[in-house]
């Protein structure tokens, strides 16, 4: 039984369709004292499913309840799908004192899951801090189904070096055009994030920057921005997770971007593509 979180239920709808397992309704309730309580009255079977995206505290509350409601109800296995996983970019300690956020939250995880299905984390190395097998889904490639046919002389960019790959698997699933990726530099006193584009010619081209999170913004705005002065065609923002967190759209639509695409990972309106059939093979 597919079992989904609240930021999941599309995507979980999706998974039951893909897979023709039957979809289970939750009830989610909230105490007087602010305590929240998620349920599933009508599980049924042996294999849980549940597909929750971490995209805040409460969703992280409500998964490690879901699994421990389906074991209550009878699962004798439970997989856990992270279309998203919260926290993933807290993957070390940046100071003396401060906690590995992301091992922290996966070590939970793990004490009510069999194991875990994780899209596209930010770095490959938080799988490692699970306690139980874990499968990675890249989804990076899905970016190239939403952009019409026919992008001018397509380039298709990351934002840094570390995220080419990501630019490289939508370029050949779009199937052409040059992949590269800008120099970025993040100063984390302020957050304020610079990018210089590489040695692509840009002028004239239709760019697609593809990264694996748009969450302030601040990374795909500057690089469409930084696009837009240097008179690329129509600017294309793709990322994997749309955070889109705050005044991210309006950072996006300044900066000069033609449309914002981006999976289900996160149930947002730019939501475009489904990564449900990748899921759906990693179970
Ligand atoms: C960073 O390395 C990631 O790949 C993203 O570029 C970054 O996390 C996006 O964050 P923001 O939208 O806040 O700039």
């Amino acid at each position: 039984m597919i079992v989904p979180g609240s930021a999941s239920q599309a995507l979980a709808a999706a998974l039951a369709d893909e897979t023709g397992r039957p979809l289970a309704t939750p009830e989610f309730h909230r105490f007087p004292d602010g305590e929240a309580r998620a349920a599933v009255p009508g599980f049924a079977g042996e294999e849980a499913v549940v597909v929750a995206a971490t995209t805040s505290d409460e969703a992280f509350v409500e998964l490690l309840q879901l699994q421990d409601a389906v074991r209550e109800a009878g699962a004798e296995t439970v997989t856990t799908v992270l279309p998203y996983m919260g926290y993933a970019r807290q993957d070390r300690a940046f100071e003396a004192g401060q906690p590995v956020s992301a091992r922290a939250t996966a070590r939970a995880v793990s004490t009510g899951a069999d194991r875990v299905v994780l899209v596209s984390p930010h770095e490959p190395g938080v799988a490692d801090f699970f306690d139980v097998p874990v499968e990675v889904v890249g989804a990076a490639s899905l970016l190239s189904e939403p952009l019409p046919d026919g992008l001018v002389d397509p380039l298709f960019l990351a934002p840094d070096e570390s995220a080419e790959a990501l630019s490289v698997a939508a370029r050949d699933a779009y199937g052409g055009g040059e992949a590269d990726f800008f120099e970025k530099e993040r100063d984390y006193d302020t957050g304020a994030v610079t990018v210089t584009p590489g040695d692509a010619v840009v002028e004239g081209r239709d760019v697609v920057i593809v990264d694996d999170i748009v969450a302030t913004g601040s990374t795909m705005s500057e690089a469409v921005a930084a696009l837009r002065e240097r008179d690329a065609g129509d600017v294309y923002a793709a990322c994997v997770h749309g955070v889109l967190a705050g005044s991210a759209r309006t950072r996006l639509a300044a900066a000069g971007v033609e449309r914002v695409v981006a999976t289900d990972t996160v149930e947002r309106a730019e939501s475009a593509v489904s990564v449900a059939p990748l899921v759906a093979r990693a179970l």
